[in-house]
């Protein structure tokens, strides 16, 4: 069994509860001396056959991701933590275990939902899917 996390998957949407999820994630990193790569996953337009609608629904999000990266990697550099940002395009959950397995991750770290009375209750529906299909341990930063 493997308890030291030295690959951090962050999973990153840019919302404040990704971004609770990633300073929690440098913390862990500075403690175990480990790494962390940020994944952005963008949903394919709904009816997106051509390639290149694909194309530009990356290089859209790109560009909003951009600022929220910024801020990610400003904060891992006053750190001192190895930080990596990423982009892709497809299903979020699945495109997030995806990459935790083809790459060793050690750990998967999520935010958790939105606060509404209603989904208090419940996990987001990307980390209740990571959580249950995920090939390493997984963290949901309350
Ligand atoms: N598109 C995404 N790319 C990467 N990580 C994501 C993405 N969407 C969600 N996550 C991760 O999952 C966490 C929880 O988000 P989730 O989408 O499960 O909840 P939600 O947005 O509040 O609810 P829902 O999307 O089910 O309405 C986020 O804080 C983030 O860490
Ligand atoms: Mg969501």
């Amino acid at each position: 069994m493997r308890t030291v996390f030295r690959r951090l998957l962050v999973g990153y949407d840019g919302s404040e509860t990704a971004r609770k999820a990633m300073l929690a994630a440098f913390e862990l990193a500075q403690a175990f001396r480990g790494e962390v790569v940020a994944l952005a996953v963008a949903r394919p337009p709904e009816f997106a056959e051509l390639e290149g609608e694909v194309n530009s629904a990356l290089e859209e999000a790109r560009g909003t991701l951009a600022e929220a990266f910024g801020w990610a990697r400003n904060e891992a550099q006053k750190r001192g933590v190895n930080f990596k940002a990423r982009t892709q395009v497809g299903h979020p959950a699945e495109t997030l275990v995806r990459l935790a397995e083809e790459e060793h991750f050690d750990l998967i770290v999520l935010g958790r939902r939105g606060l509404t009375p209603v989904q208090r209750w419940m996990l987001g529906s990307v980390s209740e899917r990571v959580l249950r299909y995920a090939p390493c341990a997984v963290m949901v930063v309350h």
